[in-house]
């Protein structure tokens, strides 16, 4: 039986692992503390369309060719272990001033021309949908195939169904690939990833989040999640069954740390959308660290012939889970997904050349 190591237990290596040992294969996690990085920080906001950009249309089509196998991913996890992870369906973008507005007009067009559906909507009917959301709000987009989930359960979820499907775990540090007894090698370490092959682009971009909670009598939360630019800075308001994640910073830096200026930032920029924010409980203040590529495409596919990449994800590691997992699987079979062609680390010329 072919033997798997998958290193890195976020949620890309702990799914990986969960569907490659339902697949027959014999697998190892190797991870000092699974789920305690970037996947622990998430948002868990799952909108290539409103994140996406003209220009960007690899992006954009990842992301929705994942996006598209999240409800099943989903479910094929609860009916495992009982854990829902979905906490929202749609996200509202919303403009706050006039160039803004005509930037989401921009993303509503090329979006649309990329073949998804995305709604423009007046003041009137953002304060319909979303009553509590500010006055100084002049539009917005809505996305309805988007959704949110629980990054938190979703790390449960997958460490539980991964047990179940008899994935062992080993807390050891890897510090050599070579040293790993494994036929194949899944590189899932996130911003840690090129610590272990150096020659790939991957760097960490810290980011800041509130996790915030309902008080009793407080303003009702969003349905959906809100996105929107404030200051200059993207800011988004995901939904939780029991309150809000705020998100997020971001900075060229390699630290977990909270600052100051970060949590005042997050907490304006959010008053800016929700005026009723600051009746909710601030619960929690934490940083993670993205793994960013140069090209803001993940690193998907063949190092070596023992070795598959599975990182770079950026932003987007929730929302890419299941099609990185799909396109994993393809490679450990021998068939590669053409869907991912494009977040091949082959792209980089200097990648391969270990
Ligand atoms: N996933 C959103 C962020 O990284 O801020």
């Amino acid at each position: 039986m072919t033997t798997v190591a998958v290193v890195g237990g976020g949620v890309i290596g702990l799914s990986i692992a969960w569907r490659a040992a339902r697949s027959g294969y014999v697998v190892t996690v190797h991870d000092p503390d699974p789920g305690s990085g970037a996947s622990w920080v998430a948002g868990g906001m799952l909108a290539p369309l409103s994140e996406g950009w003209p220009g960007e249309g690899h992006v954009l089509e990842l992301g929705a060719a994942s996006l598209q196998r999240w409800p099943e991913f989903a479910a094929l996890l609860r009916s495992g272990t009982g854990i829902d992870l979905v906490t929202s369906t749609a996200s509202m973008t919303v403009a706050l001033d006039a160039a803004d507005a005509a930037d989401l007009r921009t993303v509503a067009e090329w979006v649309q021309a990329q073949g998804h559906e995305m709604r423009v909507l007046s003041r009137a009917e953002v304060r319909d949908l979303e009553p509590s959301l500010g006055p100084r709000i002049r539009l917005g987009l809505l996305a309805s195939a988007e959704l949110s989930v629980d990054n938190r359960a979703l790390v449960v979820a997958l460490r539980r169904a991964a047990v179940d499907a008899g994935v062992r775990f080993s807390e050891a540090p890897v510090a050599d690939l070579a040293d790993l007894d494994a036929d194949r090698v899944v590189l899932a370490a996130g911003s840690a990833s090129s610590r272990l092959w150096p020659a790939l682009p991957v760097r960490p971009v810290k980011g800041e989040i509130l996790r915030l909670r309902m008080r009793p009598g407080a303003t009702p939360l969003p349905e959906r999640t809100i996105r929107g630019n404030v200051h200059g800075r993207p800011a988004y308001l995901v939904p939780r069954r029991d309150g809000l994640v705020v998100g997020a910073t971001q900075y060229e830096a390699a630290d977990t740390q909270v600052t100051v200026a970060g949590v005042r930032d997050l907490i304006a920029d959010a008053e800016a959308l929700l005026p009723a924010i600051g009746e909710y409980e601030l619960h929690e203040a934490s940083a993670g660290l993205r793994p960013m590529t140069p090209d803001n495409l993940p690193l998907i596919g063949r190092l070596s012939e023992r070795v598959i990449a599975a990182t770079g994800h950026g932003r987007n590691g929730v929302l890419l889970t299941p099609l990185t997992v799909d396109a994993v699987l393809a490679e450990l079979s021998e068939d590669p997904l053409s869907e991912v062609k494009h977040a091949s680390p082959q792209r980089f010329t200097e990648v391969v050349a270990q």
